[in-house]
């Protein structure tokens, strides 16, 4: 593939899956000390005390698929990037797919963010990880508000719902929650998992040849195009039907995603997954970007 760029965006690579190996349950990894605000244990506790204990799966992002595909960087990655990932070369990826939350049994029609996990398996044997979910900006500015939004969930033993006085009571404190909720109030869950944007949401650094820092954002957009389920498709949508569709759609062809990058200027946040003021979606001025959310 040809490399191309635009005013404030450029094709990085492109991502293909081919084939769809069944979902890979695993082990959550500690990561001691990675948060400021709250220990990884206390973020656990709140996660099982919500979606209960399931021994060997994610204690979020639970229910998902792996697929097997190929990632290829083009040459205006290399400008922004030493990295092996962007050599030009093709990487081997495993992906996970999956839907936010910790329930396992959760429908594939529910309004929960898709998540879209790489690992990129880079020459000399190393592993690159990234994760995205579908929506552009994130529902808490810290670990210690998304811990909050967690609490708020659990269902009440008695009704097996959440509390809605406990939920009010988290919306009135947590004003960090309501671009989120404003961005879902007007869409729908995406039909299947290869009609979706996924987005670094993110700040990074990449670090070219010469040493120089470039500060990054970056979506995965699909050649597909993007579908949202309509009211009646939610209806009348199975349980399960993500996994079936990608199988289904890979054996078809591989499906296509363009890694699309968005450089940073001066002043623009780096430390925020949230946009600046409520009506704006994006952490970074529409300027830094040539799509359309
Ligand atoms: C305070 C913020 C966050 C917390 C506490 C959190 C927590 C977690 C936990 C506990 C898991 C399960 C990990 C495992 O068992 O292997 C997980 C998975 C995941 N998270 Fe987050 N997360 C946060 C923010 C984010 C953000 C901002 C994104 C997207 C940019 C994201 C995307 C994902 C995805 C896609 C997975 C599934 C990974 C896979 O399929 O292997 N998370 N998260």
């Amino acid at each position: 593939m040809k490399s191309s760029s635009s005013r404030g965006g450029a094709r990085l690579a492109f991502l293909t899956f081919a084939s769809v190996a069944s979902s890979a349950p695993m082990f959550a990894l500690g990561a001691p000390g990675a948060s400021t605000e709250i220990t990884a244990p206390q973020m656990i506790d709140a996660f099982e005390g919500t979606f209960g204990v399931h021994p060997g799966q994610r204690r979020n992002h639970i229910k998902g698929t792996c697929a097997a595909g190929e990632f290829i960087g083009t040459p205006d990655a290399v400008a922004l990037s030493r990295s092996t990932l962007f050599s030009g070369k093709t990487i081997p990826v495993v992906a996970r797919f999956s839907l936010g939350g910790g329930n396992p049994d959760v429908p594939d029609a529910a309004p929960a963010p898709r998540g879209m996990a790489l690992e990129f398996h880079l020459p000399g044997g190393a592993l690159q990880h990234i994760t995205m979910i579908n929506v552009p900006i994130f529902a808490a500015a810290s670990p210690a508000s998304f811990r909050d939004a967690i609490l708020a969930a659990r269902p009440d033993p008695k009704t097996g719902q959440p509390d809605p006085e406990k939920l009010k009571a988290y919306a009135a404190t947590h004003p960090d929650a309501l671009a989120l909720t404003e961005l879902t109030s007007h869409h729908s869950p995406t039909a299947n998992y290869y009609q979706t944007t996924f987005f670094s949401i993110h700040t990074f650094k990449f670090i070219d040849a010469k040493g120089a820092e470039h500060l990054v954002k970056w979506r995965f957009v699909p050649r597909d195009g993007t579908k949202e389920m309509t009211a009646a498709e939610m209806k009348a949508a199975p349980h399960d039907f993500l996994e079936k569709n990608l199988i289904e759609r890979t054996r078809k062809g591989p499906v296509l995603w363009d890694m699309r990058i968005y450089l940073g200027e001066p002043g623009d946040p780096q430390d925020r997954p949230l946009p600046r003021r409520r009506h704006n979606r994006r952490a970074w001025p529409a300027s830094r970007s040539t799509s359309t959310l």
